[in-house]
């Protein structure tokens, strides 16, 4: 009797303390973390967000992207959002960054607005990560309660930005699901996550070896897209085409299935789709969008969840292009 009674409240001060320790490790962000503080938050956010993607559709794609390279380096901190000075080089000329980040002038416009009704309380990183879902709720893809509590970073890094934790539109199948399993997300998030590409343009300097040389790609789709991307380098690089040819402005399950069909723009979006072990989760969601919307709104969540600055470390930045 005794030693099962010890035994069972040993158990229990395990628990708690577990309990305790993953608290302390992740309980920092919530949906409700302005509500007393800036309870018009995301009143204000929505609104200018809608204001900006009504007058063009594409910032909506662009601000969705601007979350992710900020998530993949350093966690989603606001440090992509840090400007260059003449003694400090950030993110924003790194390889993937460089020529193709957009929307930075919109997020400090929405900071601007946060700040007139809550200064110095919401942080740049909350903000984009609020931005990127009502990019995708205005165009027409599903939502989700954004976590928040997010602190801004003090530093960037051109380095990380440039090592290849953003992967590259060059990657292997195998690539991809190590990039992303080294920031805790799963095979099943990265071919969720990539359903982003249902919205938004790719410079010619992305895919042009992929419309001239990939053969796991349909004939007359490399044809068109060959006639605005010329064959030599240098030449056209940054003319655009869709990510998704059926209907880049409006966010719904077509990506998949032009990759069933070898339509990916990018060769990273056809490995999803070709022959590997992706093949049968790119199928489901090419013919079911219920399925794609809520496995992509599980996945913002956990792509938001990477290593966030909390308590009392980082700052609230008062502008986001520098620190305080
Ligand atoms: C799986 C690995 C990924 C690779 C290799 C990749 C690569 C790329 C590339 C090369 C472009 C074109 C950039 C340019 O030409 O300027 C692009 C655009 C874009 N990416 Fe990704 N991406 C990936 C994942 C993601 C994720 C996880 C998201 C968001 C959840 C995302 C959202 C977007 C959007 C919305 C655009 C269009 C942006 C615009 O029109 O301004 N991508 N991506
Ligand atoms: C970024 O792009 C500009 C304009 O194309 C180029 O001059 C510059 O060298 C690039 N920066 C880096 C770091 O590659
Ligand atoms: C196609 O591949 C060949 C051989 O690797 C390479 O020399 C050429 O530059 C590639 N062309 C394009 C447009 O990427």
């Amino acid at each position: 009797m005794t030693t099962s009674s010890s035994s069972s409240s040993m158990v229990f001060v395990t628990l708690i303390i577990v309990s305790l320790l993953v608290e302390s490790s992740s309980a920092q962000l919530s949906t409700n973390f302005y509500s007393k503080t800036c309870p018009n938050v995301l009143s204000t956010v929505k609104s200018e967000v809608q204001s900006s993607v009504s007058k063009e559709k594409r910032m909506g794609a662009s601000l969705l992207r601007l979350f992710f390279h900020d998530c993949f380096v350093q966690g989603c901190d606001g440090s992509i959002l840090l400007d260059d000075t003449s003694s400090f080089r950030g993110e924003q000329t790194a390889g993937p960054n460089n020529n193709s980040i957009r929307g930075l002038n919109v997020i400090d416009q929405i900071k601007s607005k946060v700040e007139n009704v809550c200064p110095g309380v919401v942080s740049c990183a909350d903000i984009v990560a609020l931005a990127a879902r009502d990019s995708v709720v205005f165009l027409g893809g599903p939502s989700w309660d954004v976590k928040l509590g997010r602190r801004d970073s003090r530093t960037a890094s051109f380095s990380a930005a440039n090592s290849g934790q953003i992967p590259p539109p060059t990657s292997t199948l195998a690539n991809l699901i190590n990039r992303f399993q080294a920031k805790g997300l799963s095979t099943n998030d990265m071919v969720a996550l990539s359903g982003a590409h249902t919205i938004g343009q790719a410079r010619c300097t992305t895919f042009r070896s992929r419309v001239y040389n990939d053969t796991n790609i349909d004939g007359s789709f490399a044809k068109t897209r060959q006639g605005n991307c010329p064959i030599s380098l240098n030449s056209g690089d940054n003319n655009l085409a869709p990510l998704d040819l059926q209907s880049p402005t409006f966010f719904d399950a077509k990506y998949y299935q032009n990759l069933v069909n070898n339509k990916g723009l990018l060769h990273s979006d056809q490995v999803l789709h070709n022959g590997g072990s992706t093949d049968s989760l790119v199928e489901t969601y090419s013919k079911n969008l219920d399925t794609f919307n809520s496995d992509f709104a599980a996945a913002m969540i956990r792509m938001g969840d990477i290593s966030p600055l909390t308590g009392s470390n980082g700052e609230i930045r008062k502008m986001c292009g520098k620190v305080n």
